[in-house]
């Protein structure tokens, strides 16, 4: 196991926090009182057998700002939560089958990347890529062609456009003195700096957004939804049609819950295909053992489908290892209690932030054995098969849990064995290892790293990959 010394990371701390304070403690930030949840049992107990009490949201400035408390990922817990909720997740379970798979176009996606890497490796030889925007814009195209039922060229203007908007306002938010908008929220109306350019930001995703949104109305064909904004636009008729006077299904609404789909769908998913890849670089045992698997099960001239993810046991174990180990949204997204309960022996006011510490979880020394250890075997029992285990949950549990878990999973799984069937990733001759700690913004990133690509022999023999899009 490769071995550093460094500074702990803050969810580290939070972790380590719990082993002086015990599982369930008290923080302020500023004057809002926090409530750190630590370890498999008491995250479960709150927010699997309490969920009335720990499902809300807290009402944080910058983002109110931004979101209006509308879309999904950041409306407070009631009736309009729910009701967005329901749908949007049984409109994306219809991308998992049927006519409206994604499964095609992630496919297609992992087409351009085989080609581009190609390409990179023949021009960059030895010197080693940047995987990262690769992946990014593949799964970025994959939100697009679910919501917007646009795929995009990797050099499309007004894809890097809506990408870059989006990087930056995050970028912003996360990592710049608009942060303080959180303490002073008057500060997102000053006419200077980042606060004006946030606010730039924020008008031009609006604008690109409204016009997609109007070029979905004007072309909608009830017989042939083609995606999200058709489904929605379809529902909102349909309640009109039903008389609901003061339904929640809006325009207005599904602007938030597009601009929701593209943050939490993303990032999200972008930086777990680059931990995935980053392990396999720090483990080439193990990326062996993932590529004579694919070979095996699926040979080397067809493209991976979902109909092969229950024959390759340890692949799906080395995806779960790795998710467990990086934990990409390790501290969820902050709840709050919605009524003053009883838990652990504390009483928690109505309101109090409520932070789950998914990380502290997935190194629980209770429920892991040797749980700082990269071992992908332990997702396996003696014959081979996956196991199931309830205290891995990098998804979150509960009524907030990931609503796009089974969308992630599938790209996870396509694009991994993809990119292992046709090329190996390796270290640089002569760097160092990166460093295994990673980055936290929004969510967890690997620090940038580069890694050599050598086509395996389906792309180097220039053999076409069969794909059944
Ligand atoms: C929420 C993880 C991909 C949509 C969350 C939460 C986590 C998470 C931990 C917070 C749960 C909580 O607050 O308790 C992940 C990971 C992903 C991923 C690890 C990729 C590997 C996606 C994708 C989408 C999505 C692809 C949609 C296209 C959402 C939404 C919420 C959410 C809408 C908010 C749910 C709510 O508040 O009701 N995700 N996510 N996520 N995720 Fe994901």
């Amino acid at each position: 196991q490769p071995v550093e010394r460094r500074n702990k990371t803050s969810v580290e701390v939070l972790t380590e926090m719990a082993k002086v304070y015990g599982n369930v403690y008290s923080l302020f930030a500023g004057t809002n009182l926090m409530v750190v949840l630590n370890g498999y049992e008491v995250l479960k107990d709150a927010l699997s057998n309490h969920p009335e009490v720990f499902s809300d949201r807290p009402d944080i400035p910058a983002i109110t700002i931004m979101t209006k408390r509308k879309g999904i990922v950041f409306a407070p817990y009631g009736p309009v939560w729910r009701k967005q909720r329901k749908f949007c997740h049984a409109t994306l379970r219809n991308f998992g089958l049927g006519k409206l798979s994604l499964e095609p176009c992630i496919l297609q996606g992992l087409d351009t990347i085989n080609t581009q890497l190609l390409h990179l490796h023949k021009e960059r030889g030895a010197a080693g890529i940047d995987p990262a925007p690769l992946i990014t814009n593949a799964v970025s195209n994959v939100i697009c062609s679910m919501a917007l039922g646009q795929r995009f060229h990797h050099e499309d203007k007004e894809f890097r456009t809506l990408l870059n908007l989006m990087a930056r306002g995050l970028e912003i938010c996360v990592n710049s003195p608009a942060v303080l908008i959180n303490v002073f929220p008057l500060l997102y109306y000053l006419p200077f700096g980042v606060f004006k350019e946030l606010r730039q930001v924020e008008r031009d995703i609006t604008l690109f957004l409204k016009r997609i949104i109007k070029a979905h109305r004007e072309s909608l064909d009830p017989e042939n939804p083609r995606d999200l904004v058709d489904m929605y636009l379809l529902e909102m008729l349909a309640q009109q049609a039903a008389g609901e006077k003061d339904s929640s299904f809006t325009e207005d609404y599904l602007f938030y819950i597009i601009g929701d789909l593209f943050i939490a769908g993303t990032d999200t998913t972008t930086n777990s295909v680059l931990w995935i890849l980053f392990y396999m670089v720090l483990y080439p045992d193990i990326q062996d053992k993932v590529q004579k698997e694919i070979d095996a099960v699926i040979g080397s001239h067809q493209a991976p489908s979902m109909t092969d993810k229950g024959s390759l046991p340890f692949t799906e174990a080395t995806i779960m290892e790795v998710q467990r180990l990086t934990v990409v949204v390790p501290l969820a997204i902050p709840h709050m209690t919605s009524m003053t309960t009883e838990f652990c022996g504390y009483t928690i006011p109505k309101g109090t932030v409520i932070i789950p510490n998914l990380w502290s979880v997935h190194r629980d020394p209770t429920v892991w054995d040797e749980p700082d250890h990269f071992n992908p075997a332990r997702f396996l029992d003696q014959d081979g098969n996956l196991l199931r285990k309830e205290y891995f949950m990098p998804f979150g549990i509960g009524r907030r849990v990931c609503m796009g878990e089974q969308l992630a999973k599938m790209e996870l799984f396509l694009m991994v064995t993809s990119l292992l069937q046709g090329f190996t990733f390796r270290l640089p001759e002569g760097l160092p290892p990166p460093p295994l700690q990673g980055r936290f913004g929004l969510t967890l990133a690997p620090s940038p790293y580069t890694v050599c690509v050598s086509p395996r022999s389906s792309i180097s023999d220039g053999t076409e990959i069969n794909i059944n899009y």
